[in-house]
């Protein structure tokens, strides 16, 4: 009996210009654009085996067998790919993330953009990047933006084959480094799946949609002339107008807890010290602090004397993703 089997790796990233907030919630169409850093230590590798021998879809994730949504969600997915190549093949997924889960760096990104490039194989699809990434984003918008390294923008078409990524930047253009206060291992009651369908009940969320285009195109040139400091005001200004939109919305999301503050503050005076350290954070309570590689010891060292940080994970700027082998006869 034939089998079709590939693996891929793919990077998780962690966006500057936050994706909050959808114009379409099942195509995970954006409302705005967003851009991000591909991440190198924070990986998910992931193989697929389409087998007409199985009796449904099975998803092992971390040496565990997975039912339920989270299987439901990788169900979806690869039906978009067969659908692209024509057949109806139940598919074994196994996939393994080299970071914790819960652990503050969003799993979705690294996880779809894995997933789409091993199924795409698998299926012996001949995709671009660009019709991968746009794929990638119908699993988790994020992870449209991991199928490329370095940075990454991720475009809010307002159809499906017109929202994709596109790289600014390679990974050795500026190496970055991301050094993500982990403040609680909680699982996060509301995930960015339901918190984007709140978005548009914020009062606040338009005053963030009139003022995202100006943010990413500072973002953009601060990237491109490696400019930290406006990199890093721009980034923290749009991490918090993100975190006032999930705030004031209906039912109110408030993911910081009293360590997120000690930390954004520690960051604040660290930086009249000289010290060029930038905090951003996603939907969930732990904060990615950016700096530059000569600084990371200095910050990694005074993270780890805060009372308030449990870890410390460390990543610097990472590949796209990759395929790892293509096993198909
Ligand atoms: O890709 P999702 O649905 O997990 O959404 C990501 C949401 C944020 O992490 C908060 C922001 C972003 O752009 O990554």
């Amino acid at each position: 009996m034939t089998t079709y089997a590939a693996t891929a790796c793919a990077g998780a990233n962690i966006a500057f210009i936050k994706y909050w907030g959808n114009l379409d919630e099942a195509l995970r169409l954006p409302l705005t654009n967003s851009l991000s850093m591909t991440l190198d230590t924070t990986v998910t590798i992931t193989t697929v085996v389409f087998d007409p021998a199985l009796q449904g879809d099975q998803l092992t994730l971390n040496e565990e067998a997975i039912v339920g949504p989270a299987l439901e969600r990788v169900s979806t997915h690869l039906d978009h790919l067969r659908r692209l190549a024509g057949v109806t093949l139940p598919a074994h997924v196994t996939s393994r993330n080299t970071f914790p889960t819960g652990a503050g760096i969003a799993s979705s990104a690294s996880a779809f953009a894995a997933l789409t490039m091993a199924a795409a194989a698998a299926l012996g699809l001949d995709l671009s990047p660009k019709e991968l990434s746009a794929l990638a984003r119908l699993g988790s918008g994020s992870a449209a933006r991991s199928i490329f390294g370095g940075y990454a923008e991720l475009i809010a078409g307002a159809r499906h084959e017109d929202a994709y990524a596109v790289q600014i930047a390679p990974p050795d253009h500026w190496p970055l480094v991301d050094i993500v206060a982990v403040v609680s291992r909680e699982h996060k009651a509301v995930g960015s799946t339901g918190g984007h369908a709140l978005a548009h009940t914020s009062p606040l969320n338009p005053a963030r949609l009139a003022h995202v285009h100006t943010a990413l195109a500072r973002a953009r040139s601060a990237i491109l002339a490696r400019d930290i400091e406006t990199l890093g005001e721009v980034m923290e200004l749009d991490a918090l107008t993100m975190h006032a939109v999930m705030m004031t919305s209906r039912p109110s999301l408030l993911y910081w807890l009293p360590g997120t503050m000690a930390v954004m503050h520690a960051v604040r005076s660290w930086r009249q010290e000289g010290i060029p350290a930038y905090f951003t954070i996603d939907a969930g309570p732990n904060v990615h602090v950016i700096t530059l590689p000569d600084y990371a010891t200095e910050v990694q060292a005074r993270l780890r004397a805060m009372p308030e940080v449990k870890e410390i994970i460390t990543c610097q700027t990472g590949k796209g993703a990759i395929l790892l082998g293509d096993e198909r006869p």
